[in-house]
């Protein structure tokens, strides 16, 4: 991670975040491991927790932990454990915090208020987190500034967009060790993640289906070459579901009735809300884990549907996550923006705020030279062109 490394030396000339705690809920696996570090590195303690049940890696943990970094965190923690190490990571009284599914922040919120007057602010790393985030600040409720560093170029188009492409496609494979080609992929969603998976799945031969509830999205899918059309006649020609809204109830009950002999369930949205996993527990007859991250439902006219990961996210519990390309920019964009929250302690009022632009513009330049790609730069004649009105 060659952009991270560099903001890494130059954090450990300036000790940005010296005297400062940084509280983070993030997938703990290796590239989430190296912005640890980088914090760290600047000056920070660091207290962290995996924000997802499955996306801990024990080894990466137990290395992060050796490295001196507060970790609360396995794979396969129960809601309630999980719930516990919010709390042992809020007990460091942080005064930073970077956030996946703004988990942190809601607990802050809710039932630790009594760290919000030293607060500095927030990063939020993921969609459903900049949604909750979002619905703080609606209802007048947010206490501090938070940077929806999910809403950046540097991080959707590249992380969402081709890192989940991949990553979700690649735990796919790993969990089933299933031939792609000449299969009918069903997506749920159009949004930045649902498109990388639908071009990495036609790019491995599938036929995609996608499903949508946005106009102007399924008319992009329309146009990309995919079959749009309702989860209910998805439900009938799909072998893949991956679903990927961030919305709840993508796959139901009415679906898995609909559902061919051996199709494959999987779910890359943040929360495991998307497939309906209990009404599946409900309308089966059995089930038995068929391999590691699969398990069989047999239903009650002997049909199986095979559910993977638990319905969580599939790219980072039957696979390692986003390559560590895209994650170098999407923390470069974690770093920095936490950087500056710092630099602007006591000036941003507690709004949700975009990346600054300035902040876009460095990752993408250093990820460009850090891979030794040059590009051209406007002449003083091009630039008074693209600005004038005559
Ligand atoms: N697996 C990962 O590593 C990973 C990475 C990035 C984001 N995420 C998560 O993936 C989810 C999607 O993120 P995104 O950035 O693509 O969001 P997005 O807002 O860009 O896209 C979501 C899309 O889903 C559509 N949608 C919403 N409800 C729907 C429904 N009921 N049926 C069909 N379509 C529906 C929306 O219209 C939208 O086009 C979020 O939960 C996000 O947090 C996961």
């Amino acid at each position: 991670m060659p952009v991270l490394r560099s903001i890494q030396a130059r954090f450990e000339k300036e000790q940005p975040f010296r005297g400062i705690t940084v509280a983070m809920c993030m997938h703990l696996e290796m590239k989430t491991a190296v912005l640890g570090k980088t914090l760290k590195a600047g000056g920070a303690t660091i207290a962290i927790t995996g924000s997802n049940p499955l996306s801990t890696q024990d080894d990466v943990a137990a290395a992060l932990a050796e490295s001196g970094a507060n970790v609360y965190a396995w794979r396969g923690v129960t809601a309630q454990e999980h719930h516990e190490n919010l709390l042992r990571v809020l007990g460091h009284k942080p005064q930073l915090i970077i956030d996946d599914g703004g988990e942190l922040s809601v607990a802050v919120h809710t039932e630790q208020k009594q760290l919000i007057p030293d607060m500095i602010g927030a990063c939020e790393e993921t969609t459903t987190g900049v949604h909750r985030y979002r619905a703080l600040e609606k209802d007048g409720l947010l206490k501090y500034p938070a940077i929806a560093v999910n809403d950046t170029r540097t991080k959707y188009l590249f992380d969402s967009q081709y890192g989940t492409g991949q990553s979700a496609l690649e735990g796919v494979m790993r969990a089933t060790n299933m031939l792609i080609a000449g299969k009918t992929v069903v997506v749920g969603g159009f949004g930045w993640v649902a498109r990388g998976i639908a071009l990495r799945a036609k790019g491995l031969g599938a036929r995609v289906v996608v499903t949508e509830v946005e106009p102007v999205r399924a008319t992009e899918a329309v146009m990309e070459g995919y079959s749009v059309m309702p989860m209910k006649e998805g439900a009938k020609v799909g072998d893949i579901f991956i679903t990927a809204t961030g919305c709840k109830g993508i796959i139901t009950a009415e679906h898995f009735e609909e559902m061919k002999d051996g199709a494959v369930l999987a779910n890359s949205g943040h929360f495991d809300v998307e497939v309906d996993v209990r009404a599946l527990r409900e309308m089966a007859e059995s089930s038995r884990t068929a391999r590691p991250n699969v398990e069989e439902f047999t239903m009650k006219n002997g049909r199986k549907l095979y559910l993977l990961a638990e319905g969580r996210l599939v790219n980072l519990a039957a696979a390692d996550g986003h390559p560590a390309e895209v994650m170098d920019m999407t923390f470069a964009d974690q770093a920095l923006c936490a950087e500056y929250l710092v630099k602007n302690k006591g000036q941003l009022a507690p709004k949700v705020y975009g990346v600054p632009p300035e902040i876009d513009k460095a990752t993408a330049t250093l990820w460009l030279e850090t891979h030794n790609i040059t590009i051209d730069s406007l002449s003083r004649e091009q630039l008074r062109y693209l600005n004038s009105w005559e």
